[in-house]
């Protein structure tokens, strides 16, 4: 994919703020600090178009990042962060709730997880809501980078088991670091944002 024009159009907490003009989605999910705003900049080499940080929890909106005027990728505040009180993870619940079991033109949801650790309780019953609303979701293993290669396969095997893969879906290695992954991800991505 050759990306020639990248731009936040909004960050949105209701139905209303999200984009007209019908063109396809694909939203991340995954625990904060995964590597979610990393991965979407990794993908449109930018620096930091989606804003990072090492302390988790610097994404708090549904931010739709408009690719090529043709399809957005959505990014999404994390799960998973000890440090939040019940209110605010309910108001997390309800928006992504909204978001993921409404929006019409979202194509399908990209699935991080940390390939150095088997995905937390959070990751499974994150890829059993996709599941259960069948929205296709690709696994996007990120950090590959600090699993040495001889024992990446091994991890990803523990992941696919921890999430109870379907045969069909897929798991990809990613490193927004040494951009590993990325264009076996842009192949993975591109049946769903030709429409
Ligand atoms: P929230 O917005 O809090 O939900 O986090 P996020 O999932 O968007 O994570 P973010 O992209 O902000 O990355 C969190 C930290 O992990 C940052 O310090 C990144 O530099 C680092 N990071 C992300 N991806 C990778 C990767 O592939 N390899 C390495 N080594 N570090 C990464
Ligand atoms: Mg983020």
């Amino acid at each position: 994919m050759n990306v020639t024009k990248a731009e936040l159009v909004i960050s949105a907490v209701k139905p209303e703020q999200y984009p007209a003009g019908g063109r396809p989605e694909v939203a991340l999910a995954g625990r904060s600090n995964v590597g979610k705003s990393s991965f979407i900049n990794k993908m449109i080499n930018r620096k930091n178009l989606a804003r990072t940080s090492s302390k988790p929890g610097k994404t708090q909106t549904l931010n739709f990042y408009l690719i090529n005027d043709s399809f957005y990728f959505v990014d999404v505040p994390g799960y998973g962060f000890a440090r939040v009180s019940k209110q605010e993870r309910q108001k997390w619940g309800k928006m992504m709730e909204t978001y993921f079991t409404m929006r019409e033109t979202l194509k399908a949801a990209l699935l991080l997880v940390d390939l150095r650790h088997p995905p937390t309780k959070d990751d499974v019953m994150m890829y059993e809501f996709f599941k259960h609303y069948e929205i296709p979701v690709i696994v996007i293993a990120t950090k590959a980078d600090k699993v040495p290669r001889g024992k990446q396969q091994s991890h990803a095997k523990i992941a696919r088991e921890t999430l109870g893969l379907a045969a069909g879906d897929l798991l990809i290695l990613f490193s927004a670091e040494t951009g590993q992954g990325k264009e076996e991800a842009w192949a993975a991505l591109l049946p769903f944002l030709t429409e």
